[in-house]
């Protein structure tokens, strides 16, 4: 049996290189494997969160997987707190069979930790072990994740041969990463040697998932360039970071190679490239933002399918967390 288990955090700004490196993989997924997607608000309060704010970004996240084409009757969608007591029990079993050392290894707490380390919360510590008990706990089997995440996962995978080992028995599979490689990293549209996030300041740098086609035209067009033509091979692209990521995008919107792209803008400027750019970034993103923008205008709704999308979580999540405690040897009654 194949199992997806993939999640992302809510915390806002949503844009064009969360859509392409991660949602859009998940939707091509979806018909192969039975899939859990999770929006990991528990992860997301390990740096400080203004309470509104995540509800809100909560339901934006719910809405964005389902108007990319994740379909809630097919794959179960629901945010993490919704069953935080599970996920949070065998995150605490997992966390008493995790060597501080693997945690100290990890490059994500050390960035986000800075030179206070003392100062960071053992939330931000233990979040890799949250992350093993969110896999772990449905039994996926497989894991996509972008390039920044393989290093948690090897971990989860860690934790759970530590656990089989210490109860002698095959008990959660060792899960499989699906990494989504640099081709889909999506760069600033004001710096291509930035990645497209949403914690840079200006607007400007990214296409939003919910900016109108209008809005998306407009960022297009004022990205940042160079003054030259575009190269007829990718070798050409060398050194040109905002083409390379112009051209990386039109590639990603369009499936086709960057290869493929040059061959029929190659020799062309950005006079003709970009219009060009704008009419597919507009025609393959505005039914998804403007499907995010219905849905959202209804959150009951939204908060409906999350809640379907929990229950189906948790007759998964449930049987699995009694068994493990069984093994632990927790008295039932
Ligand atoms: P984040 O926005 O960092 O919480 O990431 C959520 C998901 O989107 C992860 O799977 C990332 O790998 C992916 N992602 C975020 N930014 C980009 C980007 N600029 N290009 C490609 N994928 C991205
Ligand atoms: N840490 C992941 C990220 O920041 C999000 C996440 C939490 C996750 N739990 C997960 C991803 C389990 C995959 C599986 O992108």
């Amino acid at each position: 049996m194949k199992r997806i288990f993939s999640g992302m955090q809510p915390t806002g700004n949503l844009h064009l290189g969360n859509y392409l490196g991660a949602v859009r993989n998940w939707v091509a997924l979806q018909h192969d494997y039975e899939c859990y997607f999770c929006i990991v608000d528990m992860h997301a309060i390990t740096v400080r969160q203004d309470p509104a704010e995540l509800t809100r970004a909560t339901r934006e996240v719910a809405a964005a997987y389902i108007a990319s084409g994740v379909d809630p009757e097919r794959c179960a969608i629901f945010n993490q707190s919704a069953l935080g007591g599970l996920h949070a029990e065998l995150a605490w079993i997992l966390g008493t069979m995790t060597p501080l050392g693997w945690l100290n290894r990890m490059t994500q707490f050390k960035e986000k930790a800075g030179k206070r380390r003392d100062q960071a919360s053992l939330g931000l510590y233990g979040y890799p072990v949250l992350m093993a008990a969110d896999i772990l706990l449905y039994h996926a089997t497989h894991v996509p994740v972008g390039e920044d995440q393989k290093q948690h996962l090897e971990l989860a995978r860690d934790i759970a041969g530590a656990f089989n080992a210490q109860y002698g028995q095959d008990y959660f599979p060792l899960p499989e990463p699906q990494i989504f490689g640099a081709a889909t990293r999506v760069m600033s549209l004001r710096d291509g040697a930035a990645k497209m996030s949403k914690s840079d300041p200006s607007d400007q740098s990214r296409i939003n998932l919910t900016d109108d086609a209008d809005g998306i035209a407009l960022k297009i067009k004022r990205a940042k360039t160079d003054p030259e033509m575009l190269p007829t091979e990718i070798a050409g692209l060398e050194g040109r970071p905002e083409a390379a990521n112009l051209v990386g995008i039109y590639a990603a919107l369009s499936d086709r190679t960057k290869a493929d792209v040059l061959q029929e803008f190659g020799g062309k400027g950005f006079g003709q490239f970009k219009p060009a750019l704008a009419d597919l970034a507009v025609a393959v993103m505005s039914p998804i933002t403007g499907e995010m923008r219905r849905l959202l205008a209804d959150p009951a709704e939204i908060d409906r399918k999350l809640a379907r999308g929990a229950d189906r979580g948790r007759s998964v999540a449930q049987p699995i967390l009694n068994r493990t405690k069984e093994i632990v040897g927790f008295l039932q009654t």
